[in-house]
């Protein structure tokens, strides 16, 4: 299998199994793995959550995505802090229903 075989993009529309109605949420995503992932699932065209604690480094995240022609949502998530999950988990619930993808990539420990 060459790399072009192995590229998700290339594969024919068809047999994707992920679609824009794939709904994901990534968890610390404002850098490291959780931003990474949130650009990769963005270039496939998935609907993206990137959440992080901090608004101001998760917008400039958003930003940077932006920059680059990628469209990706934004909510503040500290995963800490049962309030915040609970704010999160309503305007999820409104906004997109259903969820498809969960990554939790937050660096946080109980
Ligand atoms: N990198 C590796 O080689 C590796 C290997 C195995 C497993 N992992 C695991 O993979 C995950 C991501 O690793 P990484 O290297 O990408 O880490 P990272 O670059 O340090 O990023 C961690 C992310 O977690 C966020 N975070 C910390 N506390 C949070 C909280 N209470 N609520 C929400 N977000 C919070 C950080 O936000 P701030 O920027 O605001 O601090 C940051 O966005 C971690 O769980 C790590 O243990 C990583």
């Amino acid at each position: 299998m060459n790399s072009k075989e192995q590229d998700p993009l290339s594969s024919s529309p068809s047999s994707r199994w992920w679609s824009k109605n794939t709904v994901a949420i990534v968890t610390g995503a404002n850098k490291g793995i959780g931003f990474s992932l949130v650009r990769r699932f963005a270039e496939l065209g998935l609907t993206v959550i990137l959440t992080a604690r901090d608004s101001a480094r998760g917008l400039k995240a958003v930003d940077a995505l932006m920059a680059q022609g990628l469209h990706v949502h934004f909510f503040r998530l500290d995963v800490s802090d049962p309030s915040s999950i609970q704010s999160f988990v309503s305007w999820f619930k409104e906004r997109f229903g259903a969820l498809d993808i969960l990554v939790s990539s937050s660096t946080h420990e109980k």
